[in-house]
C-alpha cells in the first residue's frame, strides 16, 4: 500500500494555524483524501496528558531542558501510537505543530543557554530516527500583530505569556529552518485574508505533493 503523506503546520502564536487546519480539513474531505488531523504537543492519549502538564502554570515552571524532554516524550508517543500507524495505512497525517516548534521555541526562543541546537537535533534523532515531514507549512507574520490576535482570544498559555523579543526570536527561527530545508518547508505570508492563506497552502500541496 502507498504510504500517506505527513504534513506539518508551524508558526508563532496567533499566526492563524488553527483556522488554516480547519480549512485544510474541509479541502481534504472534499477531495476524498483519507487523512487524520492531529496536533502537538498532544495527539495521542499519553501525549495529551503531557500537554496539560507543559502548558499550564507559570512561565518559569520548566527550564528549556525539562521542557524539551517533555515535548520529546510526547512526540515519541504521538509518533508510535498515531502518526506512524496512520501513514502505514496510507492516510495523510496533518499535524498542527511538530518538531520545528521544539527547535524554534526551546532552541532559539528560550535562549536560556542550557541547551544547544545540536542537543535538540540529537534528541529528535532518538525520538524519530530519519523520519521527517514530507511538507512543512510555515505561517509567517509580524509577531506584534499576531500577539494582538492572541490578546483578543483571551487567556494566554505559558508560551504566549513570554515577552515580545521571545516571539521575534521565534519568527527568525522558523525562517531560518525554512532556509536550511527549502525542499521540505514552504513559508506562507499569514498576514492576509484567511482564504488567501488557504489558497497559498493548497497551491504548495498541489505543486509539491500531488504532482509527483
Ligand atoms: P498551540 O498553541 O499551537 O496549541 O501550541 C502550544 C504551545 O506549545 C505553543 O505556544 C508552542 C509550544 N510548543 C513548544 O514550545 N515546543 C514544541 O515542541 C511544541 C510542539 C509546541
Amino acid at each position: 500500500m502507498k504510504k500517506g503523506f505527513f504534513i506539518t503546520l508551524e508558526g508563532g502564536d496567533g499566526c492563524g494555524k488553527s483556522t488554516q487546519c480547519k480549512m485544510l480539513l474541509d479541502f481534504l474531505k472534499q477531495n476524498n483524501i483519507n487523512f487524520i488531523m492531529t496536533r502537538e504537543p498532544g495527539g495521542s492519549e499519553a501525549a495529551e496528558e503531557i500537554r496539560n502538564i507543559i502548558l499550564s502554570g507559570n512561565k518559569e515552571k520548566w527550564d528549556s531542558i525539562s521542557e524539551t524532554l517533555l515535548f520529546s516524550a510526547a512526540r515519541r508517543s504521538h509518533l508510535v501510537d498515531k502518526i506512524w500507524p496512520a501513514i502505514e495505512q496510507g492516510k495523510w497525517v496533518i499535524s498542527d505543530r511538530f518538531a520545528d516548534s521544539t527547535m524554534a521555541y526551546q532552541g532559539y526562543g528560550r535562549g536560556d543557554g542550557l541547551l544547544t541546537k545540536n542537543d535538540i537535533e540529537t534528541l529528535y534523532k532518538l525520538v524519530a530516527g530519519d523520519f521527517k515531514p514530507d511538507l512543512t507549512i510555515i505561517l509567517d507574520m509580524e509577531p506584534k500583530e499576531a500577539l494582538q490576535r492572541v490578546a483578543q482570544r483571551g487567556a494566554k498559555d505559558r508560551m504566549e505569556g513570554m515577552d515580545l523579543s521571545f516571539h521575534y526570536n521565534l519568527r527568525n527561527a522558523f525562517l531560518d529552518i525554512a532556509k536550511k530545508e527549502p525542499t521540505r518547508c514552504a513559508v506562507i505570508n499569514a498576514n492576509q485574508d484567511p482564504v488567501n492563506v488557504h489558497n497559498d497552502i493548497i497551491k504548495v500541496i498541489q505543486e509539491r505533493l500531488l504532482k509527483c
